[in-house]
């Protein structure tokens, strides 16, 4: 079954097309990021209007690259939330037009269950049950993964995500958006140990998270200080690393209480390189592993919206006509 995946939830639009049989053929991505520099921030009147723009163009370049007709697709799937609710609608409309178009079912994914089953799209001896660590500009979440669709939360954050005490940590120093890539680039240049910040949360048991105390930390840290280019690298790392080993301890803990021996990591702040060696070397020690999607496909991507789809049609899941999308919606 071939199925095309595509991905508007926010500021990035995805296409990809995924082969039961042979895996991944092909996926484009085109980000609007400099579209909302200017603003600090994604605005999301113009989010939905550039994915208008840029989604047929996307399909067009993706059926191209993989060398198939849109008649070769056996299968549509689309991002149907959580989300900017315009965004998801010009995904799930031209999702399901083409579906409909093309006599193939449509079916709308979560799209945290996408980043959950992104780690298993290009490692198939990956398989349930795993602990994953959903980590995103919306998400943090630790998840007990016990087969497609059986999924337990086993904590969460309270306040901030992960990702979004990147971002909004990163403008309060004066970063240009989107903070979080900018912050840990920033981080690489900073000496460990100059500035400590506290683990939240991590002194009691539970696997809960909460984030938004150590942006008032740096906060009064910044204020407090020379302001000078060092001292800002400095504060990126000691940041860099409270969140980076918050989040180690409770995965171990996770693994601990579940008794389960694979972690993967999902979501944009998969992509961050110290969490990465340090979830590496914890699982090592304890003799299990880590998997991780590859950067790419750790933020948001059409590859993983095509791939969770495509069990869900395999499954015979699909939706009839009609454009429905879930901007608030529990996995
Ligand atoms: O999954 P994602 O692309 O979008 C959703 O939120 O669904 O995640 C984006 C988040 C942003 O908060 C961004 O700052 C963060 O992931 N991020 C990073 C890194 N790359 C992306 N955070 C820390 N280090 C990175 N290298
Ligand atoms: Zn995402």
């Amino acid at each position: 079954m071939r199925v095309l995946g595509i991905e508007t939830s926010c500021d990035e639009t995805g296409v990809a097309v995924y082969d039961t049989d042979r895996g991944l053929l092909a996926h484009a991505l085109y980000s609007q990021i400099a579209l909302h520099a200017e603003y600090g921030g994604v605005v999301p009147e113009l989010a939905s209007r550039d994915h208008v723009r840029k989604l047929l163009p996307l399909v067009r370049q993706t059926l191209a690259e993989a060398g198939l007709a849109a008649s070769d697709l056996d299968g549509v799937a689309y991002t149907a939330g959580p989300g900017l609710v315009g965004a998801l609608m010009v995904g799930a409309a031209a999702g399901r037009a083409l579906a409909w178009a093309l006599e193939v079912p449509a079916v709308g994914v979560h799209h945290m269950e996408g980043h959950l089953l992104a780690p298993l799209l290009e490692d198939p001896s990956l398989r349930p049950p795993f602990v994953a660590l959903l980590v995103s500009g919306g998400h943090t979440q630790l998840v007990e993964v016990d087969g497609i669709g059986a999924y337990r939360l086993l904590g969460e954050t309270l306040d901030d995500a992960a990702g979004e005490a990147f971002d909004k940590t990163a403008k309060l120093m004066g970063l240009p958006y989107p903070g979080g890539p900018q912050l840990a680039a920033l981080a690489e240049t900073g000496r460990p140990g100059a500035f400590t910040f506290s683990r939240p949360m991590t002194d009691r048991p539970g696997l809960d998270f909460s984030f938004s105390g150590l942006k008032t930390q740096v906060l009064l840290a910044w204020q407090q200080s020379d302001r000078s280019e060092q001292t800002r690298a400095d504060i990126a790392r000691g940041f860099e690393d409270a969140v980076v080993e918050t989040l180690a301890i409770k995965c171990r803990r996770a693994l601990e209480q579940t008794g389960i021996h694979t972690l993967v990591v999902a979501g944009g702040v998969g992509a961050n390189l110290r969490l990465r060696a340090m979830l590496q070397a914890m699982a090592e020690k304890r003799g299990g592993r880590v998997r991780f999607p590859r950067p790419a496909f750790c933020t948001d991507n059409g590859a993983m919206i095509a791939f969770a789809g495509a069990l869900r049609l395999m499954a015979g899941q699909h939706e009839d006509a009609g454009v429905h999308v879930t901007p608030r919606w529990d996995m």
